[in-house]
């Protein structure tokens, strides 16, 4: 959550500039401002008008330039900034910024700063491993600025080893941890919020389980969004493709019934969100040693029983005891508005997001989504949207919620 953070992102001149297009979205997505600059030979990979339209704000570069600056423009991009962002940094500017040398308008507001200053290097490994390049970043460090990757690699030069860009994500996670730790005004500090993700595990016997294909990737970027908004996050997740965020607290279950358990010991809290994808039902006998083949080949049968409904059970408690806000998810392959209204109902939650999960929608696994956002009275369609902008999206209105009822 960014929203009212200005960050001022200075884009030097490398292959890997085209990733700054990303980053800008992200952070405009997350409700932050982006003043661009943009240094010579970053133009030269992606044009000021294109990162000054997806800004929102005027890509500057010029350090004289009396039409559009007074003379202390440079001074006033930076006093305007709360955080200062280099992505990605060249070797020759990471040499400038750790010598203070100050010859055009990104290097000029690097050394006038009074911000903290994130760096993302992206450079040829021979560049990177270089004695200068890396004396100079520990310059940096010294200098209190922090460095974000680089990351190992195929490099566009064809090379192999650390000297790619971080990922966006990863830059932009460094923001929203920055801002995290250094803010007092954060939308959700003192909540404290539960979150169930993944899949959970029936098992059969002691080798074998019933599962199903939830990666924990929509969790997880709630899980996240929730934490960079200030709350205190419980974070209950079966079995995941990606791991847990930092900063929550993770107890890992199996299957639904400790999930159920989990759930309940963790609670009270101000708001649950039931994310994960919990078997329905569970094998009736677990087997105590793993289940043999029978000697004609015949297949043996499950009988299945019900499990626990944990958001249903969330959902009843008397109040007092129940979160303020319950909200549920529905994976459903077809009829998605019918039927996630119905279980909106059937489970008595607050509100429920529903997702179409059928084969060609890739939402399973994939980092994409799209949400039918239900309450008691309407409904409306969020996306197709990335599955960290529907955190977003979700952690935003939790916020303007709890704010309303405060
Ligand atoms: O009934 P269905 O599984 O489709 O409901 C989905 C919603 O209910 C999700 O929010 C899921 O986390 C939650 N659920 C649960 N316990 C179950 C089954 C589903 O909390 N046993």
């Amino acid at each position: 959550m960014l929203a009212g953070r200005k960050i001022l992102l200075i884009i030097t001149g490398g292959i890997a500039a085209f990733k700054a297009i990303d980053l800008i979205r992200m952070i405009k997505r997350a409700g932050g401002d982006v003043q661009p600059i943009l240094t010579a030979s970053a133009s030269e990979f992606v044009t000021p008008l294109t990162v000054g339209a997806l800004a929102g704000n005027q890509a500057q570069s010029a350090l004289f330039d009396l039409t559009r600056e007074s003379e202390i423009g440079h001074i006033e991009l930076v006093r305007d900034a709360d955080l200062i962002v280099v992505a990605p940094a060249t070797a020759n500017f990471i040499a400038k910024m750790a010598n203070g040398l100050a010859d055009d308008l990104a290097s000029t507001a690097i050394l006038a700063r009074d911000k903290h200053v994130i760096v993302a290097p992206a450079m040829n490994v021979k560049m990177y491993e270089a004695e200068p390049t890396q004396r100079n970043l520990k310059m940096l460090v010294e200098d209190g600025m922090q460095i974000v990757g680089p990351d190992e690699g195929e490099m566009a030069c064809g090379e192999f080893g650390p000297g790619r860009l971080s990922e966006p994500e990863t830059i932009f996670a460094a923001i929203e941890d920055y801002f995290h730790t250094h803010s007092n005004d954060l939308p959700l500090k003192g909540k404290r919020v539960l979150i169930t993700s993944g899949a959970t595990r029936e098992p059969l016997d002691p080798v074998r389980f019933l599962t199903n294909a939830s990666s924990g990737k929509q969790g997880t970027a709630i899980a996240k969004t929730l934490r960079a908004a200030g709350a205190e996050v419980e974070f209950v997740t079966g079995a995941a493709e990606v791991p847990p965020p930092d900063g929550v607290n993770i107890t890992e279950v199996g299957s639904a019934q400790d999930m159920y358990d989990a759930v309940h010991e963790v609670l009270p809290c101000d708001v649950a969100i039931f994310c994960a994808a919990v078997s329905d039902w569970r094998p009736k006998s677990v087997g105590a040693e793993k289940i043999k083949k029978k000697g004609d080949g015949e297949a043996p049968s499950l009988e299945m029983v019900l499990n626990p409904d944990i958001l249903k059970s969330v959902a009843a408690l008397p109040a007092g005891e129940r979160p303020e806000l319950v909200i549920g998810f529905a994976a459903e392959t077809e009829n998605v508005i019918e039927h996630a209204r119905a279980k909106f109902e059937r489970k008595g939650c607050d509100w429920l997001l529903a997702n179409d999960v059928s084969a060609n929608t890739g939402t399973f696994g994939g980092d994409n989504n799209s949400i039918v956002f239900f309450d008691e009275q309407t409904h409306q369609e969020w996306g197709p949207m990335s599955k960290s902008e529907v955190g977003h999206k979700l952690v935003s209105k939790i916020a303007s919620h709890l704010k309303i009822s405060d």
